[in-house]
């Protein structure tokens, strides 16, 4: 059987790490976080395509495509998580099982970071702990399609009514 397949999906600004406000972001690249998911997923039997954009519309594109291809998204939507409820609507569009992930902990920052529009639309939210952040959603995503291997693409539609066991 085919691994399943998780978009990463990483908004504005994202590819500016290692020297973006690297006391709130750290050093790493963006390039060493797709590094440090790609082994991740190796070893929890996952495939991933990590993708970064500066464009709302792209991001929007990109999680419409994951739901024609791919059974999970992990996404940083970078500032449009504090704005775009376009995100949230592709997200709830297509069904699959998301997790927000951020880098720092939006809740201990400014206000405006505490909300977040897609996570409504996410079973979860990882944030604060760096590139580790990432690693930390592959786990639990890999825990979702692992134990309900029909939830992505292919199955979504006869167990979109039920809850993910990590809701109940
Ligand atoms: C971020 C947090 C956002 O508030 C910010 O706009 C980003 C990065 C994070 O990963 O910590 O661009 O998503």
């Amino acid at each position: 059987m085919a691994q399943p397949l998780v978009f990463i999906l990483n908004g504005p600004n994202l590819n500016l790490l290692g020297r973006r406000e690297p006391e709130i972001y750290g050093h790493d690249t963006l390039a060493s976080v797709e590094e440090l998911c790609r082994r991740s997923a190796e070893q929890l039997s996952l495939a991933v395509d990590f993708r970064q954009s500066n464009h709302e519309g792209e991001l929007v594109d990109w999680i419409q495509e994951a739901g024609e291809t791919a059974d999970g998204i992990i996404l940083n939507g970078g500032a449009l998580t504090h704005t775009s409820v376009a995100l949230l609507d592709a997200l709830k569009g297509v069904g699959l099982p998301a997790i927000e992930v951020h880098l720092s902990n939006i809740h201990r920052r400014e206000e405006f970071r505490r909300h977040s529009y897609p996570a409504q639309g996410a079973v979860g939210i990882i944030a604060g702990f760096g590139p580790q952040s990432y690693a930390l959603a592959l786990v639990a995503m890999s825990t979702l399609l692992h134990a309900r291997p029909g939830l992505g693409q292919a199955g979504r539609a006869q167990a979109s009514d039920e809850p993910h066991e990590a809701e109940a």
